[in-house]
């Protein structure tokens, strides 16, 4: 039985007639799949002919990792043989290693091959073409054939080249985001904005907050606000969202707190509606811009759920089933970048990321039980322990949270408990007042909350771009 070590041993000594022998098309399957996944990173001057005949073997995971393994050697001597197997290859793994190793030649000889596989029915075959093409994308041919994969059905496929056109049009014009991320403006740290959100928004600039979680007005469950429509509900969710992905940071995060709710019947006659808020509101966030990454379900005990099963616990008729939900969900959220976790995260200094590192236990699944709380003034307040988890798990110290619909301000004091800052709007005075005074007697910050109305809001940021 063969070890990395005496893999790694034998690399080390490419006269040996070891490879040959171990990778002769006769051994047997299991010994050619070990050895041909444990190879790791070849020297140079690695025998790669070796592998050739491997790419005809009649195991397909065995001609996918002989393809993989001519990828690592970069050398377009073996082109005619990749080209040969991706032409071949009715195996999709197998046909993407071998695109996959063409494009790692970055040879120009490769180009034409790698264009006939634009037309691939795998998408992913496609994306690794993409990938390989890329490379050379200043060329009249190249341009050409990427051109006909801007309506490719595919989402990923077009995606890569829309940001592909918007990299390239940066570059053209120069653009370099010179805004510093950790950074948020002044005039909204630890600001509660007395207003209605949709005025607010349209006074912050883009790009200056960090996290955003909220959990908007239930339709007309409650009274904050009476909608005429659901339509019209969904419709105004949809102009606060947008505007909120235009003042997030690039790749930064937006988790929403919604549930499914009834809207109660007129009379006996009627049955009430139930509107399935999520769900619908789901769509349009991702038409905004905004990458689903992960649902989270809050859940509560049972006794907290309004109890919907009187009829039914009596007659046990079937259809008239009604489940007391006893769950909410918490969706999350990334404004769409091409950029990786790792560029947001390499933004801060060591020091901040290593003093905003999730320490001790945590939840690992996405099923969190936690109780709800109450308030003596708003009838529906976040739980700190919810709170706490995103601006835990979703913003470093010293970073900018948002609620668009705050309410008591619970993401505000939850924020400053993490050593965040915090940016709420509100419309009702009374909650307004509520949460100032909740934020007022936090013990654990001198930082005291500033009321501004839109006016205030207005000429603070007038008075710092003078000063800029
Ligand atoms: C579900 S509550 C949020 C409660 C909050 N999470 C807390 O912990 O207290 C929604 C809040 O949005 C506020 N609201 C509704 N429409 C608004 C608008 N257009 N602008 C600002 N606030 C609004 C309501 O007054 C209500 O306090």
């Amino acid at each position: 039985m063969l070890t990395k070590a005496n893999i790694e041993h034998e690399k080390l000594n490419p006269d040996s007639s070891f490879f040959k022998n171990a990778l002769a098309p006769t051994c047997d399957e299991s010994t050619l799949l070990s050895l041909l996944d444990n190879l790791g990173r070849l020297p140079a001057g690695f025998n790669g002919e070796l592998f050739i005949p491997l790419l005809t073997h009649v195991n397909p995971k065995i001609r996918m990792l002989a393809a993989k393994n001519v990828g690592k050697l970069k050398d377009e001597k073996f082109l005619t043989a990749l080209s040969q197997l991706a032409s071949t290859e009715k195996n999709t793994f197998a046909r993407r290693e071998a695109i996959s190793a063409i494009g790692r030649m970055r040879s120009e000889k490769a180009v034409s091959t790698l264009i006939e596989f634009l037309t691939d029915a795998d998408p992913k075959v496609v994306l690794q073409v993409l990938r390989g093409l890329l490379y050379f994308k200043e060329k009249p041919e190249v341009q050409t054939a990427l051109d006909s994969l801007h309506e490719h059905p595919n989402e990923l496929i077009r995606e890569h080249l829309a940001n592909e056109v918007k990299n390239k049009s940066a570059r053209l014009q120069g653009i370099k985001k010179d805004r510093h991320h950790p950074s948020s403006p002044d005039p909204l740290k630890n600001v509660i904005v007395h207003a209605d959100v949709q005025e607010a928004l349209k006074i912050i600039p883009e790009e200056s907050i960090h996290l955003t979680f909220t959990s908007p007005p239930y339709y007309n469950a409650r009274d904050y606000t009476i909608y005429q429509s659901y339509e019209a509900y969904l419709d105004f969710l949809t102009t606060i969202f947008k505007e909120t992905h235009r003042i997030t940071k690039e790749g930064r995060f937006f988790v929403l707190n919604t549930s499914p709710v009834i809207v109660p019947r007129i009379s006996r006659a009627h049955s009430s509606k139930r509107y399935a808020i999520p769900y619908d509101i789901h769509p349009r966030l991702t038409d905004i811009g905004w990458e689903f990454i992960d649902d989270i379900v809050w859940t509560k005990p049972d006794y907290a759920a309004k109890n919907r099963n009187g009829g039914f616990f009596q007659h046990r008729k079937p259809l008239g089933y009604k489940a007391n939900s006893v769950t909410e969900s918490v969706m999350v959220y990334r404004k769409k970048t091409d950029k990786l976790i790792d560029w947001n995260i390499r933004q801060y200094d060591e020091e901040t990321v290593e003093a905003s590192r999730v320490m001790g236990e945590y939840e690992k699944t996405n099923l969190w039980h936690i109780n709800p709380a109450t308030d003596k003034v708003h009838p529906a307040v976040f739980p700190p322990e919810l709170a706490a988890r995103i601006v835990r798990f979703y913003s470093f110290k010293g970073d900018l949270v948002f609620d668009p619909f705050a309410g008591s301000g619970t993401v505000g004091h939850v924020a400053l408990a993490h050593e965040r800052h915090f940016l709420l709007c509100e419309k009702d005075a009374e909650y307004v007042e509520r949460a100032k005074q909740l934020l007022d007697v936090a013990l654990f910050t001198d930082a005291k909350p500033r009321v501004r109305s839109l006016t205030d809001l207005k000429s603070e940021f007038a008075e710092r771009n003078h000063n800029l």
